[in-house]
């Protein structure tokens, strides 16, 4: 019977080595010039590139953090402004809290660390909006300490090249955070490079739907290829419609606060969406309950001021 290759064991330091070496030549020779990557990228830089890029496609972001960056280069210049200006700045990314969170993120950095972002983990983690992802991908990749970042692409290099498996579980669990730290390099400048290596591996190479495994710096070492590459064996991922849900409603409502000079009447918002009032109107309180609309004592609507 043929045996089936164990996978790449954690623990064994040859192993590990032979890991790290493949995973930093490949990104040193095939990593994209990306600007949040630039040694000269201000810690405020990468912090907004992580917030940006959590969930949305880097082609995206990249034109609405270069805007951002020159309009805001320090947190004071954006706490200086109102947050509905950077909930107008934020444009079409998607999930517009993110930008009221940066906002918010902005003034705590102001208030509380003399305009800086913090180096230390517990000390970003403590901002408005920052959960351990951004907490430790910034700490990593602006101030190279040693901790693991864990992104979706990082969950499914590991789950295929270390666990065997086509797809990681469907929400991060304690275990694929421990493998994470178990494979990070010592060195915390080269545990860096190494995270942000295997985002990019999985960004380019180990991707979701089409894995291009001959061009894989990990291929002889791979479990999963090993293994035949099985298919996911789990329920399948959820896609999110978009036509119809109150997401778009709410992006309908967002663009026509976005693209006025000031506050809108109640008619221009019901323009915006007439398929269905009432879908409307929830929507409508929803983003005010969010703090990202503001209802005016004279009946209009304006992106937040304060
Ligand atoms: N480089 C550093 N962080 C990144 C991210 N979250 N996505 C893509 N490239 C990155």
């Amino acid at each position: 019977m043929p045996s089936t290759p164990a996978p790449a064991t954690p623990q064994d330091p040859a192993t590990l080595d032979g890991l790290h070496r493949a995973v930093l030549d490949w990104y040193a020779a095939e990593a994209r010039d990306l600007p949040w990557r630039e040694p000269g990228c201000s810690p405020w830089g990468v912090l907004v590139s992580e917030v940006m890029l959590q969930q949305t496609p880097v082609a995206r972001v990249l034109p609405r953090w270069r805007e951002w960056l020159q309009r805001w280069p320090t947190p004071a210049a954006l706490a200086a402004d109102a947050p509905g200006e950077a909930v107008r700045a934020w444009d079409r990314l998607g999930y517009p809290r993110r930008a009221l969170r940066l906002h918010a993120a902005a003034t705590a950095l102001t208030a509380e660390h003399g305009g800086e972002v913090p180096e230390d983990h517990a000390a970003l983690l403590a901002l408005p909006g920052v959960g351990a992802y951004t907490a430790a991908a910034v700490a990593a990749f602006a101030f190279r300490r040693r901790h693991a970042v864990v992104d979706t692409n990082v969950r499914r290099v590991q789950a295929r090249a270390v666990g065997g498996a086509a797809e990681p579980a469907p929400a991060l669990t304690a275990g694929e955070t421990r493998l994470a730290e178990a494979l990070l390099p010592q060195d915390p400048a080269t545990a860096a490079r190494w995270s942000v290596g295997v985002m990019e591996l999985g960004a380019l190479v180990c991707t979701a739907r089409s894995p291009r495994c001959p061009a894989c710096p990990l291929l002889d070492r791979c479990a999963w290829v090993a293994a035949g590459r099985p298919a996911h064996d789990g329920p399948a991922k959820r896609v999110q419609r978009w036509a119809g849900t109150d997401r778009q409603v709410r992006g309908r409502l967002l663009a026509v606060l976005r693209a006025a000079d000031g506050p809108v009447g109640a008619g221009e918002l019901e323009a915006a969406w007439t398929t269905d009032a009432a879908q409307r109107a929830r929507c409508l309180d929803g983003l005010v309950a969010d703090g990202l609309v503001e209802p005016l004592a004279d009946g209009r609507f304006a992106l937040p001021s304060s």
